[in-house]
């Protein structure tokens, strides 16, 4: 179970302070999918990032699987965020210079898994998502939608407990989006990962378990299936 309790943040911005998150409290279920919408700078990817402990927020808590991310010592964070979770940004996600085989297993060699298990792991991600013929590609080869294909089987790899996906089918165009995020809840659900997606696109709330509106950095509607 994930819960953020209370959470809030300010950004100074000049001389005026800016309240980015104000009082976001909600809990989600293992292997459930969250998908965050609302406008443009109403907070998406303030709470993402303070989700995966790459910003912390002013007050409040978020408990993720029993762990409080923001009491761990920087060093155990990064432990935690490379074990536990995935991370999807809008587009970018990809090392140049690697091949599609070597950035997906390249989470799994930080993480210490066995050379017979990263090949196994990798070999069914790519099958799953359709990419096996371009397990030699370059980044520079393929589409939008098999690049972010690509940083989904990355984040992926290992499993995490947790996904966060900051607008991942923003540079996509909407069934190649559509398709992606179909493929994101099914493989979400085989490895029993959360999934939480920030997101302007409609058409994906359809697949989440939960949705939440942020408007100003509050809450202001929150829909369950
Ligand atoms: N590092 C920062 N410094 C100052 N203001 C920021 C910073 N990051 C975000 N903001 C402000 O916080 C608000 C929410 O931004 P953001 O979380 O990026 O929203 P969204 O992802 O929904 O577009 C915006 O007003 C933005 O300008
Ligand atoms: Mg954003």
């Amino acid at each position: 179970m994930i819960e953020v309790l209370n959470i809030s943040k300010q950004f100074f911005s000049g001389s005026v302070n800016v309240q980015v998150l104000s009082d976001i409290s909600f809990k989600l279920e293992k292997g459930n999918t969250l998908t965050i919408i609302g406008k443009s700078g109403s907070g998406k990817t303030t709470l993402l990032n303070c989700l995966g402990g790459l910003d912390l927020p002013d007050s409040g808590r978020i408990n993720c699987f029993g762990t409080d991310i923001n009491c761990l010592s920087e060093k155990k964070r990064s432990l935690f965020q490379r074990k536990k979770l995935g991370f999807i940004f809008q587009s970018g996600n990809l090392l140049s210079y690697l091949t599609v085989f070597e950035n997906i297993v390249f989470p799994l060699v930080l993480n210490g898994f066995s050379k017979k298990d990263r090949t196994k792991r990798v070999k069914n991600l790519l099958e799953m998502l359709e990419l096996n013929l371009f397990a030699k590609a370059m980044p520079h080869e393929l589409s939008g939608g098999q690049a972010q294909r690509v940083a989904f089987a990355r984040a992926m790899a290992h499993s995490p407990q947790m996904l966060l996906a900051d607008e991942p089918t923003a540079s996509l165009d909407t069934q190649t989006g559509l398709n992606l995020i179909k493929l994101m809840c099914s493989v979400g659900r085989e490895h029993n990962s959360t999934i939480i997606v920030a997101t302007h696109d409609n058409e994906i709330i359809k697949y989440a378990d939960k949705i939440i509106h942020l408007f100003d950095g509050k809450i202001i509607k929150e829909l369950k299936k």
